[in-house]
């Protein structure tokens, strides 16, 4: 039985020290066959395995897309993604991790945009417009994006709603490494955002007046204040400061002291 294997001696690597009495499961790194302590996220496998990132590993929080992970079980034939540092191990799985996918990244300049947004999608990223409607890419997304949405969005010239609805999206590359139409989803939606928050999306007012006042040099006084203060009274300040209430309606609240606003 696969659960009677002794533990293979570990070379390198940041390895978790695993409960008395951990449940050990065997998995396969890259064809290798490893027996790790069950409830590991699958990056912390890897590492447990001996295994030390220098790519493919960045905020260990699910947000930097860095550690994009096709896998399948022995036995089913199924090929699953996730984010590897958000997605538990389990036996016999058999993991690959793509910590990049080379997309269709081509350059431009938001100031100096050749014609209207849509028809500039449609220059830069014209095979978004060869989607057979597959879903692949959405059945793919560990963020779980209707990915395919998105793109029929772009198609119809709604970038408003290919914008929002692609938001959540930590450019991983997994949705593009298995389309059919070659699609690069995620760096077209990047454009897609970037002209949205540049072209559609209304000014925010506030931050413009909030810039005008750094530029006036209305904090200068008080950061000088800060600089000239001893490294002690800094962390006390900032200890002791009034913090927003986590559960608090936006832009009802207000600190008690406003001095410095
Ligand atoms: S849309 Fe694509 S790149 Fe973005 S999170 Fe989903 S799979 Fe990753
Ligand atoms: S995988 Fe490609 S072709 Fe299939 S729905 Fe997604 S974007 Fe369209
Ligand atoms: S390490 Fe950043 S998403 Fe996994």
């Amino acid at each position: 039985m696969a659960e009677e294997k002794k533990l293979k001696t570990l070379a390198t690597g940041d390895k978790t020290i695993p409960p008395e009495g951990a449940k050990m499961i065997p998995i396969y790194i890259m064809g290798r066959e490893y027996v790790v302590p069950e409830t590991l996220t699958i990056m912390k496998a890897v590492e447990y395995a001996g295994y030390s990132y220098v790519r493919g590993c960045g905020c260990r929080g699910g947000i930097c897309g860095a550690c994009g992970t096709f896998y399948r079980f022995i036995g089913d034939y199924r090929l699953r993604s996730g984010l590897a540092c958000q997605t538990v191990a389990e036996p016999n799985m058999i993991i690959m991790q793509l910590p990049f996918f080379p997309a269709n990244r081509p350059g431009y300049d938001l100031e100096k945009m050749q014609s209207a947004p849509h028809e500039e999608l449609r220059r830069l990223y014209p095979e978004v417009f060869k989607c057979v409607g597959c879903g692949t890419c959405t059945r793919t997304c560990p963020m779980d994006i209707d990915v395919m949405d998105y793109i029929a969005l772009m198609k119809r010239g709604d970038l408003k709603g290919a914008a929002i609805k692609s938001f959540d999206c930590v450019m991983c590359g997994l949705c593009a490494s298995r389309c059919p139409a070659q699609i690069s989803q995620f760096t077209a939606a990047m454009f897609v955002r970037r002209v949205y928050g540049k072209y559609i999306l209304p000014k925010a007012a506030h931050v413009k007046k909030r810039v005008d006042e750094v530029r006036s040099g209305k904090y200068e006084k008080m950061l000088d204040e800060l600089m000239s203060m001893k490294q002690e009274d800094v962390k006390k300040l900032y200890v002791e400061r009034e913090r927003e209430p986590d559960l608090a309606e936006a832009g009802k609240w207000m600190p008690k002291d406003t001095k410095n606003l």
